[in-house]
């Protein structure tokens, strides 16, 4: 494997993605990692990733003592370059003046960029130069503004690079960290069916014989990893699922026609009156996604009591969940905790979270070799209060209903003209507006209903889908004609930021 250590830079988390495309299994560790712990993960070679501060700050974040003297590969990436240059003896200094942008390489050499032809542009964004070289590196590529632009050590194999090769904007930086992996030896044979023997060979030593409990939300996490424990403990898995009335249209039924037949020991639960009873008068989206939090979990223990004994819990949660879990703090709430369906600590089960070091795109290959029907396995992301805040304002079944069919024409249509896996997400939502409009020649006073499309990397920024007119001229006459209740439809330009991809 290859251990990561992050010092701090956004785009830490790319690299274990690269990596992982290249075939390879790595890790990300704090750039505080213990020696022991990085030990732990049998590293044939070492990242030291960027960071926003400057090694010659009191407080510059290091690696543990002795990471350095480790006999295997290092490579440094902008701070971790400038980290390594300045162990080694050389020198670090604030440049003239910011670097950031493209850059094309002036000259580039070594073994970095061995088989590496034509021009090269490297993604730059660092205030720190190398001013002096430390003894035995030699500098190996150059811009115009940064005279040491990599530098490596082939005795000590020492490399580093100040730019990112981590980022699509240095396109050939894959195969720069391709190089970095075969001057390691790492074994490059990650794939997915790979995987899946190692998550079944891992849950069947950690369950033993023992019963598993897996709340399912109908997206590809929980039902992949359904599909992923029922092939490693078979009926010692029940998944249930809650219908808390806040569901897509045919959704449940979608959800149990995946599973079933694919050996996946089932229960469905209707909740329905439950939640509307408890959402009642309510309009706050706060409020709204806490009542749900609460109302998940009442209905969750109200129904595992009667299944008997477990004793594990499975989760689906994700790589950068784990990631982002272990930093990220002083994050602005803007709202509550997305993962509704959370379920509270003090339940008493050992946790079984097969998928902790895996990114979603290989959730979703997994999928595949699994059997997940494409609908569930590419669909988009669905916020667990689902509906709820979809519907404006207080939530009343005869809202949800008029939500379904409008929600449903738009998605369907996306399918129906392809445009579906272009988008990142879609929804509709009900807005509590109500506008004169004119049917035959009836004066109508009725719901505008919004559609919103997006697409993004990761959800945090997002920009509105440039949608064909031609399309969305198709969904706003469906919409009207087969919805009474809508007699008015807009299209959401806004952008993440200002605005949030969920209306609430
Ligand atoms: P926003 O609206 O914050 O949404 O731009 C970003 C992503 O998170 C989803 N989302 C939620 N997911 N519970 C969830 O499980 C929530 O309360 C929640 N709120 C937003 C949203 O659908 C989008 O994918």
């Amino acid at each position: 494997s290859v251990v990561i250590l992050d010092f701090g830079s956004q785009f830490t988390r790319l690299i274990a993605r690269r990596f992982r495309e290249l075939g390879a299994y790595s890790v990300i560790l704090p750039s505080s990692a213990s020696l022991e712990r990085i030990q732990q993960e049998n590293p044939q070679g070492i990242v030291l990733s960027g960071g926003p501060s400057s090694v010659y700050d009191e407080n510059a974040p290091k690696p543990a003592a002795g990471v350095l003297d480790l006999n295997v590969p290092i490579l440094g990436v902008c701070y971790g370059m400038q980290y390594l240059a300045q162990q080694a003896g050389g020198d670090v200094k604030r440049a003239g003046k910011r670097e950031y942008g493209k850059a094309d390489l002036t000259r580039y050499g070594g073994q970095l960029f061995a088989g590496i032809q034509g021009e090269f542009v490297a993604w730059m964004s660092h205030s720190d130069s190398v001013t002096q070289l430390p003894q035995g590196y030699e500098v190996v590529a150059e811009t115009e503004d940064t005279p040491v632009t990599a530098i490596e050590n082939p005795q000590t194999r020492r490399y580093g690079v100040q730019f990112h090769p981590e980022v699509v904007h240095t396109p050939k930086g894959g195969q720069l960290l391709a190089n970095f992996l075969d001057i390691c030896g790492v074994r490059r044979d990650w794939n997915a069916e790979h995987i899946v023997e190692e998550l079944v060979e891992g849950v069947r030593g950690q369950v033993g014989d023992g019963k598993v409990l897996l709340a399912i939300s109908g997206g590809v996490d929980s039902s992949t990893l359904a599909l992923l424990l029922a092939k490693a403990v078979g009926d010692r898995l029940t998944a249930v699922f809650i219908d808390h009335g806040l569901l897509r249209l045919g959704e449940r039924e979608q959800v149990e026609a995946a599973l079933r037949p694919l050996g996946v020991n089932l229960v469905t639960v209707d909740a329905r009156a439950e939640f509307m009873g408890a959402l009642a008068g309510v309009s706050d989206p706060e409020q709204k996604r806490k009542i749900i939090g609460r109302e998940f979990i009442r209905a969750f223990e109200r129904e595992t009591a009667k299944l008997g004994h477990f004793d594990f819990l499975a989760q689906g949660t994700l790589y950068p969940d784990v990631i982002e879990s272990a930093g990220g703090e002083g994050a602005a709430n803007i709202k509550s905790h997305h993962n509704v369906g959370g379920l509270p600590e003090d339940l008493n089960f050992k946790l079984v979270e097969p998928f902790r070091t895996l990114f979603k795109d290989e959730v979703r290959e997994i999928a595949r070799l699994l059997g997940l029907p494409d609908h569930i396995r590419m669909r988009h992301p669905f916020p667990g209060p689902g509906l709820a805040i979809r519907v404006l304002g207080e939530v009343t079944e005869a809202k949800l209903d008029i939500l379904r069919r409008v929600d449903d024409i738009f998605i369907s249509g996306l399918r129906e003209f392809g445009l579906y896996d272009g988008c990142s997400q879609a929804l509709a939502v009900l807005t509590p507006i109500q506008s004169v409009g004119v049917m035959g020649d009836e004066r109508t006073y009725s719901y505008t209903a919004a559609l919103r499309a997006v697409t993004t990397e990761d959800f945090m920024t997002a920009e509105w889908a440039r949608l064909p007119y031609d399309f969305l001229a198709t969904m706003s006459n469906r919409i009207v004609n087969q919805v009474h209740e809508i007699n008015r439809v807009v299209y959401d330009i806004t952008g993440k930021p200002p605005a949030t991809i969920e209306w609430e």
